[in-house]
């Protein structure tokens, strides 16, 4: 496995590489649900294609009272989960090899953005965008795999891939959930004893709210089964187009049922699909 630091070097890896490239974009902390993502990519990529993964923690995608410098770095972890995985190039930049010191240019979603996470997370994904669109133009992969737990993060990049005519073909993964149905999350390291204990009830209670006949129904039970996880405070609860991640009105096109819930200090994302009226 090769590991990059610089900005060159990785460019000329992929260069050189048999084709296809795969990506798994990651900010470290790795662990099974980034496993997944690496097998997946290893799959697509062959015998003779590489797997390209990169772990950088990008400052410009954190608001200024979120967990830049506590965000966790586990670099020996790191290493292991990508030798074990098959990776062919490990790149790992500091933030000045990314951004220059007075960089000014950054790519917005800006529709996009405004719904879910985005409405309570200014400039996050005008930081993703920025920081995923120059790992296309450095390493420039055929595909790119993302997990769905982030599903906003997911539909952002396509849109951004299709919205500038970036080659990368995106593959979404299945999230990856611990047996109790807890998705798998760096930031699951954060919760106490207790709020571990409490958190599957997120995905129970989506699963359980979808069951709903209306979308005024799906929302209400949501909130109500919310409402019972001990120590949960519900940041949003929406149904939305899986595309255009607007309020689903109608029930026609796929859709999501998307959550942000707070156990303690603790921010847990998540979201299900919904099927669609028959
Ligand atoms: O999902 C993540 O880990 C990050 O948002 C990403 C896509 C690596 C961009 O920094």
């Amino acid at each position: 496995m090769k590991i990059a630091k610089t900005v060159a070097s990785a460019r000329a890896f992929c260069q050189k590489a048999a084709r296809p490239v795969v990506l798994v974009p990651t900010m470290g902390a790795l662990h099974h649900g980034h496993g997944a993502l690496i097998k997946k990519a290893r799959r697509l990529a062959g015998k003779d294609g590489a797997v390209a993964v990169s772990i950088f923690v990008n400052p410009t995608q954190f608001g200024p009272r979120e967990d830049f410098s506590k965000y966790p770095r586990r670099w020996e972890n790191d290493l292991a989960v990508c030798r074990s995985g098959g990776v062919d190039l490990l790149f790992a930049p500091a933030v000045g090899e990314m951004y220059a010191k007075d960089h000014s240019v950054f790519v917005d979603a800006s529709s996009l953005s405004q719904h879910l996470c985005g409405a309570a997370r200014p400039g996050h994904f005008r930081g993703v965008c920025s920081v995923v669109a120059r790992l296309f133009l450095i390493l420039q992969p055929d595909l790119a795999v993302f997990g769905e737990k982030d599903w906003q993060q997911l539909a952002i990049i396509r849109r951004m891939v299709r919205d500038l005519t970036f080659p990368v073909r995106i593959v979404g993964h299945p999230t990856i959930r611990e047996a109790d149905g807890l998705a798998v999350s760096s930031r699951n390291a954060y919760l106490l004893p207790a709020e571990r204990q409490a958190a599957p009830g997120i995905h129970d209670a989506l699963r359980r709210a979808a069951r709903g006949a209306t979308r005024a129904a799906i929302l209400k039970e949501g909130r109500r089964l919310i409402g019972k996880i001990p120590g949960a405070r519900l940041d949003y609860l929406e149904l939305v187009e899986a595309e255009t991640l607007e309020p689903a009105k109608n029930r026609v096109r796929p859709m999501r049922l998307a959550v942000a819930v707070f156990l303690g200090a603790t921010r847990l994302i998540d979201n299900i699909a919904v099927s669609t009226r028959s």
